[in-house]
């Protein structure tokens, strides 16, 4: 198939070129090459590659930054997905378009499927869920990736943020209220190569599996660093983020199971691998 990749150069980007490539023809945008919010262009771009799917992974991903830059994330997030989205129209392209976990508002307590009420609590949250809406109202060929808490080669993540404080601090503290599911994009690439295969279009919720708190997360880092590290766990609010964030954001990978996809292996397992390989 040809698979034209929006947002080549971010973290989830490398790894969806690497392995997309395996069995499709690739072709790639960066924000150099084409920035999303420029809907001639992005039409122009999708047209002439006329591809057979487009992954969108492209986006503001700033958390805390879109609290103070609710425009840029809305430009971004909403008008360059619906962008895409026309664009796909125009080639009857399909569409993966990456979403979070942070259009729920984590109130539920038990693993949220995919069509579950959403409420997104924060800027990136509400911005995210919009661009689902758009891609939703304007295309019948979609497939709506949500995940969370991501973490790959290609970019800064939470383990490298960790890892960075423990070389100038002893003391370091993490949030303890808030649980979800470390997701490692190389699964995520690999789950996603195989949905393309298939018109199985609509959501997905697509992380590895078993959950933890950011506090039990750091702590499995540190110990599979072999690093002695007093780690304090801390509340959301003595945190102190700019960003509201849920506070239980599991995702049930439903429609996934139900489509008859493997189980995808638990975070534990994928972040040995990772870090291994660090
Ligand atoms: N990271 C997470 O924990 C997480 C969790 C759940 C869902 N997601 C979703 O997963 C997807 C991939 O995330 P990621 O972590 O790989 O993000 P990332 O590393 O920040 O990559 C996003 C890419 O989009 C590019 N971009 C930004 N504005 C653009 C524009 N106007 N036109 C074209 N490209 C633009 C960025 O370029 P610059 O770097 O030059 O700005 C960057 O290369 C996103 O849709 C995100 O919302 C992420």
């Amino acid at each position: 198939m040809k698979v034209l990749i929006i947002g080549s150069e971010g973290m989830l980007g490398h790894d969806l070129v690497d392995i997309l490539s395996e069995e499709n023809e690739i072709s790639t945008t960066t924000i150099d090459t084409l920035d999303i919010t420029d809907i001639e262009k992005t039409i122009e771009t999708v047209k002439n590659i006329n591809p057979d799917v487009v992954v969108h992974a492209a986006a503001f991903t700033d958390v805390d930054g879109s609290e103070s830059k609710a425009d840029l994330a809305y430009q971004v997030n909403v008008l360059g997905s619906r962008n895409v989205a026309v664009a796909c129209r125009e080639t009857d392209s399909a569409l993966v378009y990456i979403c979070t976990d942070y259009v729920f508002d984590g109130t539920k307590g038990t693993p949220y499927q995919e069509y579950d009420q959403t409420n997104p609590l924060s800027v990136y949250g509400k911005t995210k869920h919009l661009g689902e809406v758009y891609v939703r109202d304007l295309l019948s060929k979609f497939y709506i990736v949500r995940t969370s808490w991501l973490y790959g080669y290609h970019g800064p993540n939470f383990i490298t943020t960790m890892l960075k404080l423990a070389e100038t601090h002893d003391t370091i503290s993490v949030v303890s209220d808030q649980i979800g599911s470390p997701t490692y994009t190389v699964d995520l690439a690999k789950a996603i190569a195989k949905l393309i295969k298939k018109p199985a279009y609509g959501i997905y919720h697509v992380t590895n599996s078993d959950h933890c708190s950011w506090y039990e997360y750091a702590q499995l880092i540190f110990e599979i660093a072999g690093k002695d590290i007093d780690l304090k766990p801390v509340t959301t609010e003595e945190f102190g983020s700019p960003a509201p964030r849920p506070k239980y954001s599991v995702l049930d990978n439903y429609n996934w199971k139900m489509e008859g996809f493997p189980k995808i292996r638990s975070y534990k397992d994928a972040l040995k691998e990772y870090m291994q390989l660090l």
